[in-house]
């Protein structure tokens, strides 16, 4: 299926912002593994089970429709307070940053764990966002 022919855009209407999306969406359907294996993540992201799960908050806060969450909001959850003040939203790029060391991110945060492997964090955050929607 060639995705191009899908966008038919006449030229008064074109716009950097459909264009973004034109750009992203043929990414989409790019190579996979571009970005990250989602596979993989959700083989990594047993090492954040144990404090976390995508449905439910336990030692962590759920991480259900995380990648572009506001920082510390899920309901019912006690984050530290650095956390929740800290207007982080969760673009790949700052869940990159977090799951490199929460603690150089937020100093007094309360999530001690970190990814020191940038493929393993891509996976981890493919994951999320395929599957923690
Ligand atoms: C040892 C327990 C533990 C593990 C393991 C852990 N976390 Fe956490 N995580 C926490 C805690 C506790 C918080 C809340 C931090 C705070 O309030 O400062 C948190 C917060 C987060 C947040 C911020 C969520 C929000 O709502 O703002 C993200 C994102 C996150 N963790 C992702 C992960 C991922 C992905 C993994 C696995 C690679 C992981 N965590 C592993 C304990 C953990």
């Amino acid at each position: 299926m060639n995705v191009r022919s899908n966008f038919v855009l006449p030229r008064s209407t074109t716009s950097p912002a459909l264009a973004a999306i034109a750009v992203a969406l043929l990414c989409a359907v790019g190579p996979a593994g571009a970005t990250g294996d989602v596979a993989r993540g959700q083989t990594l992201y047993k090492g954040c089970a144990d404090c976390h799960s995508i449905a439910e908050n336990g030692v962590g806060p759920m991480h259900k429709g995380v990648v572009g969450r506001k920082a510390g909001s899920v309901a019912g959850y006690d984050y530290s307070p650095d956390l929740k003040k800290s207007g982080i939203v969760w673009t790949e790029e700052n869940l990159d940053k977090w799951l490199a060391g929460p603690q150089a991110m937020v100093p007094e945060t309360k999530m001690f764990f970190d990814v020191p492997d940038a493929q393993d964090r891509a996976d981890i955050i493919a994951f999320l966002k395929e599957k923690a929607r």
